[in-house]
C-alpha cells in the first residue's frame, strides 16, 4: 500500500523529462505468485540535457531482479534502487538500451493496479500510475513509446494471450508452455499498456471501416457467457460507425479486443486496442440486466471506443489535463447515446446525474476545477467534475461556436495534435483559431471550481412592449479559491407566448443574444427585449446549456404553463421538477415545524395530465413523474438537513399524487403491459420506465404490497422484476410479500454475482434506520466479498450514497459502521476505499447533531496509523 508522503503535485511544476523512451520491448513469463517481467527500454537523452544526468525511473512495490545497459549487467555502484524508484546514476550515452527484470506477484495484488488476477485471469490496470507496479519506467503520460510485448504462460492455464496492437506471432514451447507476441505501432503512454492472459470464451465479429479496412472484433468473457456479450458487440459496431459519421474518425489497428473481468476498480479502461471492462458493463440479457444496465453498457462501450482518438491518439501531457480526454470523451458518448436513443430524454438523465454527483462535489469540501492545479493522489481526481462537468464545458463550446464551427475545431484538433500529449490550452486554442473568438473568459470553466449561481427577475411593460431581465451572476467560494472571477455563461432561452410558440422580439440591449442564446459576461446585466406586444413567459437555460444553479423569480402559474407548453422538452421537465422541488421544500419545513405537509391539488392534477399525455414519449413522462430524490431535495435546501423530515415530505407528496390519480394510473399501468418480444431499445425501455414509475405510486396505496408482489411475480425481464422487488423491499419491508420476494430472488440468482449486486443494492437502499442492521448482516452473506469492488459498491456504496434515512441515522451508527468498513476495504484496495469515503462529502449540510457524529467518524479514520495516500487525501480534504 502506498502510504501518504505529504507530497503535493503542482501544475506549475510541470517540466519535460530529461529522457525519452521511444520504444520498449517486454517479455512476461506469467506465474501466479512470481511473474517475471523483462523490459528493454530504448532510452534517449533529450536535446540540451547535460550528459550524465541521472535517469530516475518510477516504481511501486517492485522487486528488481537485474538491470543491464546495452546488454551488460550494471555495476552496483552505477544505480540505486528501492521498491519505488530505480536511478541510473550516470547514464553512459545519449542513446542506450536499458534492460530491467522485475518480479511481481499478481495473486497478492488486491489493489487491482498493475498486474493482477481476477477469477484466475491475468489482467492489468495501468491508469493512472499502475505501470510502475510492473516495471521501472518514466510512468507519465507525456512519455510515448512503441510497445512490443511477448507473453509466455502454461497453455492449459492461459490459452489466450493478449496485449495491445496487432498480433505478430505465437507458438508452442517446451513443458506445455506457449507464447504470443504483440506489436502496437502507435506510440503510447504507459497508462494505456494492457495484458490479458487466461482461459476465456470469445464472441467474434468484424467491422469494415470507412476506408475499407477490415477489423477483427473480439469480446472475451467467461466460457458460456459469450451470448451475454452480444449487446455490447452491437453497441461497439454502432460506436465505430457513429465516430466515422459524426467526427470522421476511423479505427486504426487490425484488431479491437474487449475483455470483461469481474474485479475492476472502475467502469472500464481504454487501453489501446485492448479495452478491459468491468464485466457489469459488458454482460447483459433481458433476464439478468435492467434497461439501465443496457444503456450503461452502450454508453461505456462507446466511451472507451471513442477514447481511441480522444485519449489515445491524442493523449494528456500530464494528469492535470485529465479532462482533456475524459470530459471530451464523455461529451462524445453523451452525443452518441442521444443519437441512438431520445435526445431530450438523454439530456434530462444527464442533468439529473450531473446534479446528483457533480453539484455536491462542486459545492462541498472536495470541489476542484475541471482542470485542477494540484493533487496529492491522482486516483482521487477521476471525479464527476473532471468527467461530467468536463463534458458540459465541451458542450458549452459547441453552444457558443455553433455546430459547424465546433466540428471545424475538432477537425483541427485531430489534425494538429494527432500523436501529441496535449493540454487544455491546446484544445481551447483550436476553437479560437477556427472561430476567431477570444475564449479567455470562457476558459475559467476549466480553471475555476464551484457552481456559478445566476439570479434572474423579469418585468413586462405593456405600454412600451419591453420585456426586461435583471440578471446577476456569482460564484461561491471553494477550497483555496475564495475570490471568483466572472464567467462567460451561455444561456439558451425562449420567450414563450400564450400559444406555446416562442415570440419574436426586436432589438435587444444589455447582452449579446445570438441564435437563441443569451451570453452573460458581467456580474450584473439588465437585458431589454423590445417589440413584444404580449407578456412572454421566460424559459431560461434551455437544454441546461450552462451547468449553473438558477434562481428565477417566476409565478407558479408560469411554471405550470411552461411544464405543459415550452417548446424545449428539457425545460418542460425542469419547470415541473421545480414545482415539485418547491412543494417538497415547503413540505420539509412543515415537517420541521411538526405540521403535516400539504400540497396544492394542481400539482397532482398536472402529474396526472403528464402521465396521460400520449403525445409525450413514455420515457419523458417517466422522468417527469419521478419525484426529486431525497438527496436532490437536500441539496436544494442546502443546510440544516434532517433526512427523516425530507423523507416524510417526499412520501407524503408521492401518496397525494397517487391518491389523486389512482384511477388514471391504474388504467395506464394496465395499458403499458406489453406482451411483444423484449427490446432493450429506447422505446421498450421507456414504456417499462413509465410503468414502473406508476408501480412506485400504486404501491403506496392500500393493497400496494399485493400489487407489487404481482408485478414482481409476473415480470418477464429484470427491469420489471427489480422494480417489483424494490417496491416491496422499500415500501413494504417485513411483509410476507417482501420477505418472500427477496428469498425467491436470492434463490434464483445466488450464483450470478452481478444479479446478486442488485439484491444487495435494493436492500442497502431500503429507507429507515433498520437498513443498517440489514447491511451489516449482508456483509456476511456468501455472495458478498469485501475484496470485490462491485460487491462493495452495491452494498456499502449504495448504503452510504443512496440511503439518506438509513445511513444518516440520528444516532450516528451508520457513520460508525461506514468508517469501520472503509478501513476494512482500504487494507485491500485503497482506491476503492477512498472513492467510497467521498460519500461523506456533504456532511456539513446536515443538522448539528448528525454533523457532530459524522465528524467523529471521519476523525476516527484519521487516527489510524499508516493510512493510504488515497484515503488520507480524501478524509483530510473532507474535514478541512
Ligand atoms: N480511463 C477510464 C475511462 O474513463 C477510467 C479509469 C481510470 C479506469 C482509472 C481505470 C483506472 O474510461
Ligand atoms: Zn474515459
Amino acid at each position: 500500500m502506498r502510504t501518504d508522503t505529504g507530497q503535493v503535485f503542482k501544475l506549475e511544476d510541470y517540466r519535460p523529462s530529461d529522457y525519452l523512451i521511444p520504444a520498449i520491448d517486454m517479455a512476461f513469463a506469467l506465474a501466479p505468485d512470481a511473474t517475471r517481467v523483462v523490459a528493454t527500454l530504448t532510452v534517449e537523452r533529450r536535446q540540451g540535457v547535460a550528459a550524465g544526468t541521472p535517469l530516475l525511473l518510477d516504481g511501486d512495490e517492485l522487486k528488481l531482479v537485474r538491470v543491464e545497459i546495452d546488454g551488460k549487467p550494471l555495476k552496483e555502484a552505477a544505480y540505486a534502487v528501492t521498491p519505488d524508484q530505480l536511478t541510473i546514476l550516470a547514464p553512459p550515452a545519449a542513446r542506450f538500451s536499458l534492460t530491467i527484470e522485475t518480479e511481481v506477484n499478481p495473486s497478492a495484488n488486491s489493489a487491482l493496479m498493475g498486474l493482477y488476477r481476477s477469477n484466475g485471469v491475468y489482467c492489468t490496470q495501468c491508469e493512472a500510475e499502475g505501470f510502475r507496479r510492473i516495471t521501472y519506467f518514466l510512468d507519465r503520460p507525456d512519455i510515448l513509446s512503441v510497445y512490443t510485448v511477448r507473453i509466455e504462460a502454461p497453455k492449459a492455464e492461459a490459452p489466450l494471450l493478449l496485449s495491445n496492437g496487432n498480433p505478430v506471432r505465437h507458438g508452442e514451447l517446451a513443458g506445455g508452455r506457449h507464447f504470443a507476441e504483440w506489436h502496437d505501432p502507435f506510440p503510447k503512454p504507459s497508462y494505456l499498456f494492457a495484458l490479458v492472459a487466461g482461459d476465456l470464451g470469445r464472441l467474434a465479429d468484424e467491422f469494415t471501416t470507412m476506408s475499407g479496412r477490415k477489423v477483427e472484433l473480439g469480446i472475451y468473457v467467461e466460457h458460456g457467457k459469450e451470448a451475454l456479450a452480444s449487446y455490447a458487440m452491437d453497441a461497439l459496431k454502432r460506436s465505430m460507425t457513429w465516430d466515422e459519421e459524426k467526427f470522421g474518425r476511423e479505427y486504426d489497428l487490425d484488431v479491437f479486443n474487449i475483455v470483461a473481468v469481474s474485479d475492476f476498480n472502475m467502469g472500464a479502461m481504454e487501453n489501446k486496442g485492448l479495452n478491459i471492462f468491468n464485466d457489469k458493463y459488458v454482460l447483459a440479457d433481458q433476464q439478468t440486466a435492467t434497461d439501465a444496465d443496457f444503456a450503461n453498457i452502450e454508453a461505456i462501450i462507446a466511451h472507451e471506443y471513442f477514447h481511441n482518438w480522444t485519449g489515445n491518439r491524442i493523449t494528456c501531457r500530464d494528469w492535470f489535463q485529465l479532462c482533456l480526454k475524459e470530459g471530451l470523451t464523455v461529451y462524445r458518448d453523451h452525443e452518441f447515446s442521444a443519437d441512438q436513443r431520445s435526445r431530450p430524454v438523454k439530456r434530462i438523465a444527464e442533468v439529473r446525474t450531473l446534479r446528483a454527483h457533480q453539484f455536491p462535489e462542486d459545492q462541498g469540501p472536495l470541489a476542484h476545477p475541471v482542470r485542477p492545479r494540484r493533487y496529492r493522489e491522482i486516483n482521487n481526481f477521476y471525479t464527476a467534475t473532471v468527467y461530467e462537468k468536463g463534458s458540459e464545458v465541451v458542450r458549452m463550446i459547441r453552444t457558443i461556436l455553433g455546430a459547424e464551427m465546433f466540428r471545424a475545431g475538432m477537425d483541427l484538433y485531430f489534425e494538429r495534435h494527432d500523436g501529441d500529449a496535449a493540454t487544455i490550452d491546446d484544445f481551447l486554442k483550436v476553437f479560437e483559431d477556427v472561430s476567431g473568438q477570444d475564449l479567455s473568459q470562457f476558459a475559467l470553466w476549466y480553471h475555476q471550481a464551484g457552481t456559478p449561481h445566476v439570479t434572474v427577475s423579469s418585468a413586462y411593460n405593456a405600454s412600451t412592449h419591453e420585456f426586461t431581465l435583471e440578471i446577476e451572476q456569482s460564484s461561491p467560494p471553494t477550497p483555496s479559491e475564495s475570490r471568483k472571477r466572472l464567467m462567460h455563461i451561455p444561456l439558451a432561452f425562449g420567450l414563450v407566448g400564450p400559444d406555446g410558440e416562442d415570440l419574436a422580439f426586436g432589438e435587444v440591449s444589455g447582452a449579446t443574444v445570438e441564435d437563441g442564446v443569451l451570453h452573460l459576461h458581467k456580474r450584473r446585466q439588465t437585458v431589454v427585449f423590445k417589440g413584444l406586444s404580449e407578456r412572454p413567459v421566460l424559459s431560461l437555460n434551455r437544454g441546461f446549456s450552462a451547468p449553473i444553479t438558477l434562481s428565477l423569480e417566476q409565478k407558479p402559474e408560469d411554471r405550470i404553463f411552461l411544464a405543459g407548453n415550452d417548446g424545449d422538452a428539457f425545460s418542460r421537465w425542469q419547470a415541473f421538477n421545480t414545482l415539485l422541488t418547491d412543494a417538497l421544500i415547503a413540505g420539509f419545513r412543515r415537517m420541521l415545524g411538526n405540521r403535516q405537509p400539504e400540497f396544492a391539488a394542481s400539482l397532482g392534477e398536472l402529474a396526472g395530465r403528464i402521465a396521460a399525455n400520449a403525445s409525450l414519449e413514455p420515457a419523458f413522462r417517466a422522468l417527469a413523474l419521478t419525484l426529486p430524490a431525497e438527496a436532490d431535495i437536500a441539496r436544494e435546501i442546502g443546510k440544516g438537513i434532517d433526512p427523516d423530515a425530507i423523507f416524510a415530505a417526499r412520501e407524503a407528496l408521492a401518496r397525494s399524487i397517487a391518491t389523486v390519480n389512482e384511477e388514471g394510473f391504474r388504467q395506464l399501468y394496465a395499458e403499458l403491459n406489453s406482451d411483444g418480444p423484449f427490446r432493450p431499445d429506447a422505446d421498450g425501455a421507456g414504456r417499462r420506465a413509465l410503468r414502473n414509475v406508476l408501480l412506485d405510486y400504486l404501491a403506496l396505496l392500500p393493497g400496494g404490497a399485493e400489487f407489487a408482489a404481482l408485478h414482481f411475480a409476473s415480470a418477464t425481464n429484470m427491469t420489471d422484476r427489480a422494480a417489483g422487488l424494490t417496491a416491496l423491499a422499500h415500501r413494504h419491508a417485513g411483509t410476507p410479500q417482501a420477505v418472500d420476494a427477496l428469498a425467491r430472488f436470492e434463490n434464483e440468482y445466488s450464483s450470478d454475482a452481478l444479479v446478486m449486486d442488485k439484491w444487495f443494492l435494493i436492500q442497502a437502499s431500503a429507507p429507515g434506520p433498520a437498513a443498517l442492521d440489514t447491511v451489516r448482516g449482508l456483509t456476511a452473506h456468501p455472495a458478498f466479498s469485501i475484496g470485490n469492488p462491485n460487491r462493495v459498491r452495491s452494498l456499502i456504496g449504495t448504503f452510504a450514497g443512496a440511503n439518506q434515512t438509513g445511513f444518516h441515522r440520528a444516532d450516528g451508527e451508520g457513520y460508525r459502521f461506514f468508517a469501520e468498513t472503509v478501513l476494512e476495504v482500504e487494507k485491500r484496495n485503497p482506491q476503492v476505499a477512498a472513492r467510497l469515503a467521498t460519500a461523506m462529502r456533504s456532511w456539513r449540510s446536515l443538522e448539528p447533531v448528525r454533523q457532530g457524529k459524522a465528524r467523529e467518524a471521519l476523525v476516527s479514520i484519521l487516527k489510524v496509523e499508516k493510512l493510504s495516500a488515497d484515503l488520507k487525501d480524501i478524509i483530510e480534504r473532507t474535514l478541512a
